[in-house]
């Protein structure tokens, strides 16, 4: 799969366990930053990844900042993406199950090592279940269009 990644200053660190993470596990991983410490803006590094994951060129996206949350709300401008924060093995699979979130996006600070691990393979292993789900998939799909 690829899948692109990217996160604020407060995520750079995780951003790079992440990134190893996931070519551990075979992926194949585009990374556009931010690669410093220095404050950026978290709506700029959102677009990046969430582009891509709009226009296919990706098929998922993961992006950390302090808590996850400004990730989200601006990956979600975009269409066809489907971006929420998950803090744990349990939103991480369910998201998956029934929401196929396409953007994963995570707490720099908040979230241990292992758990991030655990969370991160709980997300990628996770299948859409599709049937009533999809119908309600394809109606948040569809207020995009109003
Ligand atoms: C940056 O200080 C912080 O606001 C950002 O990383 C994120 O937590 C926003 O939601």
């Amino acid at each position: 799969m690829r899948i692109a990644v990217g996160s604020d200053h407060r995520g750079v660190n995780l951003r790079a366990k992440i990134v190893s993470l996931l070519q551990d596990l075979g992926q194949e991983v585009i990374d556009v930053g931010t690669q410093h410490h220095e404050p950026v803006d978290y709506p700029d590094i959102a677009a990046l990844v969430a582009e891509k994951v709009s226009s296919g060129e990706v098929q998922r996206g993961i992006l950390i900042c302090g808590t996850g949350l400004g990730m989200a709300i601006a990956a979600n401008k975009f269409p066809g993406v489907r971006a929420a924060p998950c803090h744990d093995d349990l939103t991480a699979e369910m998201s998956r199950r029934h929401n196929d979130l396409n953007v994963l996006c995570l707490s720099g600070d908040m979230l241990g090592e292992r758990l991030v691990d655990r969370l991160v393979e709980m997300w990628l292993k996770t299948d859409f279940e599709g049937g009533r789900h999809q119908r309600r998939v394809q109606k948040i799909a569809d207020l995009e269009n109003q």
